[in-house]
């Protein structure tokens, strides 16, 4: 089976009602991003950080994964698919995919700010000033702010340099090192895209724009891959 690498960002899951974060009413747009993700942030006001991101997971449980993410579990009939996502739903995993790496964390996990080792699942549970980990230290959502490392990016970069097809879905690309993943696939690797926006590509040299919303995107790449591999 040819391996199948799907980069996921924000506007993945647009329709299923979850707000992007650059597009005109997007959530830095309402938001200071380094009041609510950011080391600072949090330094300056526990209590904003943890209500943003109590309300965007008490939004993640309401909403559904949309036919774009269902779409690509199909594509699990063919191809070796490997997703690695931006995004801190869980609407991949939701809606059946096999294999999702999270590159920013995910709302349902909350970790000790003592040890980043210690993660816990809390569902859609919100996490409060004083809730501990054994060790006695706050909790805080387990998502990568701005000027944290990103761990997950070495395993990221060794499947993309894997891809024998990669496709970017619903990202604006302006956000490091995840935007780098596209300079890492591997020699005549074919690249699509999906979104409804013209987007910064000028990292690739060649690649098929599909310009679509995710949902009619996925649907359309399901035919171009079905024909050409
Ligand atoms: P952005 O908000 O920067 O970009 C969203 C992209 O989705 C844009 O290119 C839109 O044109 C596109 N889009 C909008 N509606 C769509 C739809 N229905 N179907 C497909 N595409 C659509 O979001 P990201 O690129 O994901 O980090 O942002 C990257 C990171 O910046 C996020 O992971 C987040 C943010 O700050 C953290 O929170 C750590």
């Amino acid at each position: 089976m040819k391996k199948l690498v799907i980069l996921t960002g924000a506007g993945m899951s647009a329709e299923s009602g979850i707000r992007t974060f650059r597009d005109m009413g997007g959530l830095w747009e309402q938001y200071d991003v380094m009041e609510v993700a950011s080391p600072r942030g949090w330094e300056q006001n526990r209590d904003l950080v943890l209500q943003f991101y109590n309300e965007r997971r008490r939004q993640l449980k309401e909403c559904q994964p949309n036919a774009g993410h269902l779409g690509l579990v199909d594509l699990e009939a063919d191809f070796d698919v490997q997703i690695i996502t931006q995004n801190v739903d869980n609407l991949h995993e939701r809606a059946g995919s096999s294999k999702v790496l999270h590159l920013h964390g995910l709302l349902t996990q909350a970790r000790s700010t003592a040890d980043e080792r210690m993660v816990y699942d809390i569902g859609y549970n919100d996490i409060n000033d004083g809730d501990f980990c054994e060790k006695g230290s706050q909790l805080r959502p387990n998502i990568v702010w701005f000027g944290e490392a990103v761990p997950a990016i070495h395993e990221a970069e060794e499947i993309t340099r894997k891809a024998d097809i990669f496709v970017v879905i619903g990202t604006s690309l302006s956000v490091y090192p995840a935007a780098g993943l596209c300079h890492m696939v591997k020699e005549g690797c074919p690249i699509f895209i999906i979104d409804p926006n013209e987007i910064n590509t000028t990292i690739y040299s060649d690649y098929e724009f599909i310009n679509e919303k995710a949902g009619d995107g996925v649907m359309r790449l399901k035919m171009l891959l079905r024909k050409y591999f």
